[in-house]
């Protein structure tokens, strides 16, 4: 038996928050960074390095953050370079970004707190509905529900809530089953338990059903069809891009610029990109020292994928200022301006992970 939108209000199985409580006390995750604090600053800061990211990379970014903003006061002060820098290769940086806004209005706006209600967190940039339920449900015991992707899995499994969640229609269905489902008490630690569920049972391929606390009740599982759920149609299409890199060198500098403030890895420090190896070629064939092809760096992003054909040219140590000056302003065309850095200030910028590997080794 499967649920599409219901026509009057959901009625979800008894006792089966009671259960998945329970399961989280004894088999849940209680030693991660973020857990025993109430202080919003520090739920936030975790829950938005998690919206797309596994908890055993966010550890060390999260660390590493507090140490250098210990409070939202001295993140709204930096700059946004400082906080891309620090974000670096953690990806989706409109994340940082968001970051960075939403502790400047925090300050500028709440006085240097964060609300203490979901609607009202859901405001704030970068802080979606179900990152507002969380952090409101672990710091101040809000009854608010959550609905990230693996806690989407977890539900439309156990319910058998077939509706198509490209549809809005069904996403509020599903949206209005997870509000039926919450518990009157000890919401945060139900919270955590569906994440919980979601990252380490009802996992996409094999779930480890025989570890569920809810496998009796379990629609997907009675039916024996698990990899049905949850049902999205609209599939993202994904295209393919290719671009040259220029990889220019001079006395241990390197040649970058900052990308657009829109796009793919928006205000990040790069190569100059090319949309032609052809084009390159051309321009740099009327410079001094030598250039190097290097292998092809295959690059996967949320909506194509990249193929990058990096160019590492070497200008000798004596390349005059001038002409190194007009070397700097083709090798950015038609992006720019560029700048040189050092190794050593490339690496404290925000560089895209594949632009770090390949500068850093
Ligand atoms: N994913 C999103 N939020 C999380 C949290 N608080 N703990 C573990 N995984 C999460």
């Amino acid at each position: 038996m499967s649920r599409r939108v219901p026509s009057s209000t959901p009625v979800p199985p008894a006792g089966l928050a009671a259960r998945i409580v329970a399961w989280q006390r004894d088999h849940g995750r209680h030693d991660l960074p973020w857990q025993g604090t109430r202080e919003p600053y520090r739920v936030w800061l975790s829950e938005v390095m998690l919206q797309q990211t596994q908890v055993t990379t966010v550890r060390d970014y999260y660390a590493r953050f507090l140490l250098r903003f210990p409070d939202v006061q001295s993140l709204a002060a930096a700059s946004l370079d400082e906080v891309l820098g620090l974000w670096s290769g953690l990806g989706y940086y409109s994340r940082a970004r968001n970051l960075h806004r939403c502790a400047q209005a925090v300050v500028t706006e709440h006085g240097g707190r964060f609300p203490g209600d979901s609607r009202t967190l859901a405001t704030l940039p970068g802080i979606g509905r179900s990152t507002a339920a969380a952090i409101a449900a672990f710091c101040f015991g809000e009854r608010a529900a959550i609905l990230d992707g693996n806690v989407k899995r977890v539900l439309t499994r156990v319910l058998g809530f077939d509706g198509d969640l490209a549809e809005a229609a069904q996403e509020r269905a599903l949206w209005a089953l997870a509000e039926a489902l919450l518990p009157d008490e000890h919401v945060d630690v139900y919270t955590q338990a569906l994440m919980d569920l979601g990252a380490t049972v009802c996992l996409t391929r094999q779930p480890l059903c025989l570890s569920c606390p809810v496998q009796a009740e379990c629609v997907a599982r009675r039916e024996g069809r698990p990899a049905d759920f949850p049902v999205k149609t609209r599939r993202l299409k994904r295209g393919s891009r290719s671009h040259a890199l220029l990889w220019l060198r001079w006395r241990e500098q390197v040649l970058l610029v900052q990308r657009p403030g829109k796009g793919v890895w928006a205000g990040l420090f790069s190569l100059p990109e090319w949309d032609r190896p052809e084009t390159l070629q051309a321009v740099s064939a009327g410079w001094p020292g030598k250039g190097e092809a290097l292998p092809v760096v295959e690059h996967a992003l949320t909506h194509f994928d990249w193929t990058l054909r990096p160019l590492r040219w070497t200008l000798p140590e004596k390349t005059p200022a001038a002409q190194l000056a007009v070397i700097a302003s083709e090798a950015v065309s038609p992006g720019g301006p560029g700048r040189w850095f050092t190794l050593e200030e490339a690496a404290a910028m925000g560089l895209p992970a594949p632009v770090r590997k390949l500068l850093m080794g």
